[in-house]
This record gives C-alpha cells, sequence and structure tokens, in this order.
C-alpha cells in the first residue's frame, strides 16, 4: 500500500528500512527514504507503521 503519494513510498519499503537498521524514528527514515519530506499528509501513518515495525511482538498485559 501507498503510504506517501508525493515520494510514492509503500509500507513494504518502511518496513524494509526498519527491518535493515536505517531507520528508527521519524527522523532517519524521512532521511532514509524522502518521506513526509513534501507535503507531510503521510506523516501520521508512516509514524505509525514505524512504531509497529520497531515493536512488532510486544503485547501489553498488566504487571499486577
Ligand atoms: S504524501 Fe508524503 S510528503 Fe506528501
Amino acid at each position: 500500500m501507498y503510504v506517501c503519494l508525493c515520494r510514492g513510498i509503500t509500507d513494504t519499503q518502511i518496513k524494509q528500512a526498519v527491518n535493515e537498521g536505517k531507520a528508527s524514528c521519524m527522523k532517519s527514515l524521512s532521511k532514509a527514504l524522502g518521506i513526509a519530506g513534501d507535503c507531510g499528509r503521510c506523516g501520521r501513518v508512516a509514524k505509525e507503521l514505524l512504531e509497529q515495525s520497531i515493536l512488532p511482538d510486544v503485547k501489553f498485559t498488566s504487571a499486577a
């Protein structure tokens, strides 16, 4: 799925950048792929995908 229409960047490219260690935050993701570098509308979705890609297996449970 296309996330950034301005730069033609897909969710797969974002996940790949994270897996290859090229992106660990929005700043590094933008530097690696150029995402959110034009209109910026893709920023929110890109950040969600970034967070999901960094912590794919984290499950939140009660500490009690
Ligand atoms: S949609 Fe990503 S910068 Fe415009």
